[in-house]
């Protein structure tokens, strides 16, 4: 496990300062990878550029406005100083708040002309990664246990299915979050919990792990029903929460978001991108193709990070805590990106990364049922590692 220890400190000035310029550089050399701008210059340098040059520029967006034309015009900021480019309606659309972009096109005085955005995204994949074994991981989240809707019934069915044969081959069992329903997570909430202690709501889903067969590993991050802080990176669930279950030695904590390398040792292994997805909200509700569609289809927000190489682009998507560095970039590439949050389901493929978005074991609340939000509970996503082979059962 790629695990790094989360401060709890109250963050000042300094910390902020020391956590953009990290998120800056991470994001700089990510962008600097692609060849479009292998020849990107500083604002400063581009200032000295004459109309009509080619030009390009790596920076952080600090503004959008739109324009009458319905293009838009975006603030670009880098060490050296803040310009201007003029970008078309469909390009513009995407652009966010505090995301790093490159931009490509002619120098017109002090605004660039793009005629490209350039995202960092990720490499055209040269073979995927697979393991000896015939092992498979089962991917889900989102059980929310202590809800007066939590399906009990499905998720006792599910640990049966995992000790019979057909499970076997079962080696992991993965949860990117909402392990519990909460306390107080929202106004109202009291009237639609079934226990309203947040401890014992940790104990029945340590009764549920002991129905789990004890040779499957199960990893478990925490998510915004969890007791950890709102503030992302979220620290692991502490062990006095779930004390008996950390005492099994198949039950794994881990931080949000957290590279989990399964079946290998050090840098072998098959890479899982665990993050439990709660700056999802604000994303789609920041990027018009977003919001037909990634509520039904989560794997199209989860792709669109990807694409930005960052879990939160903009900032207080995910009520961040800035660390003295940026866990939120998508440094390396990982071999599944596995989300919750959202309730629905997804099993994509994309550029050789299996996108799951891993359901919920929560029927509708009636708050889901007010902002007309179905969920798709009861489904598990299974990969094989050996040939990297997905298969989704309902529970
Ligand atoms: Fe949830
Ligand atoms: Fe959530």
């Amino acid at each position: 496990m790629d695990d790094y220890s989360v401060s709890r400190d109250e963050k000042d000035v300094p910390e902020f300062l020391q956590y953009y310029n990290d998120r800056y550089d991470k994001m700089k050399k990510l962008l600097m990878r692609r060849s479009e701008l292998r020849s990107a210059t500083s604002v400063k340098r581009l200032e000295r550029r004459s109309e009509g040059d080619q030009a390009a520029v790596i920076g952080m967006v600090k503004d959008k406005y739109s324009t009458s034309s319905g293009k838009y015009i975006v603030s670009i900021e880098d060490k050296t100083g803040t310009f201007k480019a003029l970008v078309n309606e469909r390009e513009g659309d995407k652009i966010i708040p505090d995301e790093m972009l490159g931009i490509s096109g002619n120098m017109g005085g002090d605004i660039i002309y793009a005629d490209s955005v350039i995202r960092p995204d990720l490499p055209i994949p040269d073979g995927v990664k697979t393991t000896k074994d015939e092992v498979k991981a089962a991917y889900i989240s989102d059980l929310h246990i202590g809800s007066e809707d939590t399906l009990h019934d499905r998720l006792d069915r599910f640990a049966d299915w995992l000790g019979t044969k057909d499970a076997s081959d079962v080696g992991y069992l993965v949860m990117p979050g909402d392990v519990v329903e909460g306390v107080g997570v929202y106004p109202g909430q009291e009237n639609e919990l079934d226990v309203n202690d947040i401890y014992k709501q940790y104990e029945m889903f340590e009764e549920w792990i002991q129905k789990v067969p004890e040779d499957i590993q199960i990893i478990i991050g925490p998510g915004n029903h969890d007791i950890v802080r709102l503030a992302e990176p979220q620290p692991k669930l502490n062990e006095n929460v779930l004390e008996r279950a950390t005492e099994y030695s198949n039950v794994h904590l881990v931080n949000n978001p957290q590279m989990v390398r399964l079946h290998g040792i050090r840098s072998k292994g098959i890479k899982n991108l665990m993050y439990h997805g709660h700056s999802f909200d604000e994303q789609i509700d920041a990027i018009k193709e977003l919001r037909e569609n990634a509520y039904e289809e989560p794997y199209r927000v989860m792709v669109d990070l990807l694409k930005r190489r960052h879990l939160a682009p903009t900032y207080g998507s995910n009520l961040l805590s800035p660390e003295a560095e940026d866990h939120l970039v998508i440094e390396e590439k990982p071999d599944v990106f596995v989300s919750g949050h959202l309730h629905s389901h997804s099993n994509y493929s994309y550029k050789g990364v299996n996108v799951i978005n891993s359901s919920t074991f929560q029927a509708q609340t009636d708050f889901q049922k007010r902002v007309g939000h179905e969920p798709d509970p009861g489904k598990v996503t299974l990969v094989n590692f050996k040939n990297r082979n997905t298969e989704v059962k309902q529970f």
